[in-house]
């Protein structure tokens, strides 16, 4: 197909797990693809959207730096193609006790990429699709924001940041002709546990989804124009669809401890 007849959609985290089967997803349904992420996966992730047929292009940025966000802005705007949909995945865990078990350092960076980067790409694509009338934007939250989460306590409030805003941001668009999806994973099986130091963790060792699964109920659910969609295995879906809906955060709270306590999954 002509490239310039092909729309083109955005994948922040392509690299690996949830992100790298994103972009796949869209290549297969006809869009050529913006990846993005620091690392040198993305080129195995532009060689699974080439083998499709369709255009893959590559754009390095570090999201936890504005710098960073504004490259990789810059470097969609220069394409002169517009944007017709963008999922927006990058993200990082960081398990252990709050207290003396996490880097301050670290938890800022994980502040930089889960909310300042999304707010930061949301404040640059938005205008260009509403000023369109169409597009799509999905959003990788996690049923996280759906609890305080002990031992990991600054993701899960990044993602329930991202979630506030992001409903916030739709109500503020409703006419726009622009969706806005939720993706909600359960603990899906990615770099992601290891990456946030949780590998002796209950929830780091238990049985996850795979990615597959949780980016394609992810993408049906943006193709759909849904407004969220609680994605991975059916446990997962219990907790963030019916009972984070009903119980207090302190018993949330001490629930994930269970499974999130470094050590708690070699007890
Ligand atoms: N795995 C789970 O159980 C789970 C559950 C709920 C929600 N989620 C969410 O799902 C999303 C994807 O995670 P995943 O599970 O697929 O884990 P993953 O395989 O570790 O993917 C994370 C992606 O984010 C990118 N990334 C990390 N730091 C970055 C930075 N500074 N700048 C730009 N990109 C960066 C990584 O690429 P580079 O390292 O190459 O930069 C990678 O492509 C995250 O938002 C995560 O919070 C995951």
């Amino acid at each position: 197909m002509d490239s310039t007849l092909r729309p083109l959609a955005l994948v922040t985290g392509a690299s690996s797990g949830i992100g790298y089967e994103l972009a796949r997803l869209f290549a297969v349904d006809g869009y050529d693809v913006v990846i993005t992420a620091t690392g040198p996966g993305l080129e195995n992730t532009a060689e699974a959207v080439r083998s499709t047929g369709a255009e893959a292009i590559i754009i390095p940025a570090d999201l936890t730096q504005y710098d960073g966000v504004e490259a990789l802005y810059h470097g969609i705007r220069d394409l002169n193609r517009p944007l017709s949909a963008a999922a927006l995945n990058a993200g990082v865990g960081l398990g252990g006790h709050f207290l003396g078990g996490t880097e301050l350092k670290k938890e800022f960076e994980l502040i930089q990429l889960n909310i300042t980067s999304q707010v930061h790409l949301t404040k640059r694509l938005l205008p260009d699709m509403v000023a369109l009338g169409e597009g799509k934007i999905l959003y990788t939250a996690s049923i996280s924001g759906t609890m305080p989460t002990p031992y990991e306590a600054v993701y899960g409030g990044s993602k329930a940041f991202l979630i506030s805003f992001v409903e916030a941001v739709k109500a503020e668009i409703a006419d726009s002709g622009v969706s806005i999806t939720l993706l909600l994973p359960g603990e899906v099986d990615t770099k992601f546990w290891h990456r946030a130091g949780m590998d002796t963790s209950k929830l780091g060792l238990g049985v996850k989804a795979p990615p597959t699964q949780v980016a394609q109920e992810g993408y049906d659910a943006m193709m759909a124009g849904k407004d969220r969609v609680v994605a991975g295995k059916s446990e997962s879906k219990f907790i963030g669809r019916v009972l984070n809906n009903i119980l207090p955060d302190t018993t949330k709270a001490s629930q994930h401890a269970k499974g999130s306590r470094p050590g708690s999954g070699l007890e």
